[in-house]
């Protein structure tokens, strides 16, 4: 990468970046907020979750202060729900240390990986740190042509991050080649008539844009066949909390076990198939055999809520879909009534 390569990389971004929120500030608390909910998530689909949550937690004291249920709740919808109770362990961890100077100090922060904190750093703090995200990964291996994939991609593609860098201004650095990736450098589609980097770059100059970057072979999604039970006895469910080190840790569900595995005791009552509900997590199929259980005692290994309480309850998307099942079945008009409100 050239001086002049760099400076048409600059001057592209500070004429046609996008006015967002976390661009308007330098508070690095929200520049953290904005970098763990844009990690596998849409801009456009994180845009009005980042303007609740300032809204309810404005400072990193007050996200520190607050209960994991509301903030769970608050993230419900956004996905991926380890990042929202790690940045609360992150947010109490600063609140006791205090805000961390420099990329090596937000490295220390719970839930705070490479990417994130030289992106917190370099952009709140003008820390010189360089970052690879997905983007950057790609207008990597197109602008020099290098043809690895996978691992060996990645660990190139930081080596030139760290060594083409914009020292003076590192913040609308990475900023430039993220927008670039998102706005021009596109995965199908490399926009190559408007790049400010076109005339360096080897995928452009020879015609390997649809080519680059090389794809690791994709690994194939594992089945996993579950049963999920809904408690119901007289107009409440019964529900858990889902431990810690599972997907969806902290949040509620319904009593749910892999097909053929032991069943949890739910007393006496009766079983009705509801529906089946079809996930796809992480690397996963998921495929959940959705029953009613219509409960003749209340189990005392479980909480009992109404419908009401059960709707501001973060449940996991796939829980979700097996209660629409669920209700479908009961149709009981008391149920019926409570959904409406
Ligand atoms: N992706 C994540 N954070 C970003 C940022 N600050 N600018 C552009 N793309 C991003």
């Amino acid at each position: 990468m050239t001086p002049q390569d760099q400076r048409h990389l600059l001057a592209w971004y500070d004429l046609e970046k996008r006015d967002l929120p976390w661009r308007r500030t330098s508070d690095p608390y929200a520049i953290w907020v904005s970098e763990i909910m844009l990690q596998q998530t849409q801009i456009a689909t994180v845009l009005p979750y980042f303007q609740r949550w300032m809204g309810q937690f404005p400072t990193v004291q007050s996200l520190a202060a607050a209960d994991e249920q509301d903030v769970l709740s608050l993230w419900q919808g956004l996905g991926y729900y380890r990042r929202c109770g790690m940045l609360l362990a992150g947010a109490r961890f600063v609140t006791k240390n205090g805000i961390p100077a420099g990329v090596e100090n937000w490295l220390k922060v719970p839930g705070i990986g490479r990417y994130t904190a030289a992106a917190i750093a370099s952009i709140s703090q003008s820390d010189p740190a360089p970052l690879v995200d997905g983007n950057v990964e790609r207008v990597f291996a197109r602008f020099t042509g290098c043809e690895s994939s996978g691992q060996a991609l990645h660990k190139r593609a930081w080596q030139w991050a760290e060594a083409s860098l914009f020292r003076a201004r590192p913040g609308d650095w990475n900023q430039a080649l993220m927008e670039l990736g998102a706005c021009v450098c596109k995965p199908a589609e490399a926009k190559c008539t408007c790049c400010p980097l076109r005339s360096s770059c080897v995928a452009n100059t020879l015609g390997l844009q649809r080519e680059l970057p090389h794809r690791p072979p994709k690994l194939e999604a594992a089945k996993l066949q579950e049963i999920v039970r809904i408690p119901y006895y007289s107009g409440s469910f019964g529900v858990r909390q889902i431990a810690a080190g599972e997907w969806w840790q902290g949040m509620w569900e319904f009593p749910r076990v892999r097909v053929g595995s032991a069943e949890q005791d739910l007393g006496p009552g009766v079983s009705e198939l509801a529906g089946v509900v079809k996930y796809q997590v992480t690397n996963h199929k998921l495929t959940m055999e959705t029953y009613v259980h219509h409960c003749e005692v209340r189990v005392e290994s479980l909480k009992w809520v109404s419908l009401g309480a059960l709707e501001s309850l973060p449940l996991p998307a796939p829980q979700r879909r097996a209660l629409a099942l669920a209700l479908l079945r009961l149709r009981e008009p008391a149920i019926l009534l409570a959904r409406q409100r």
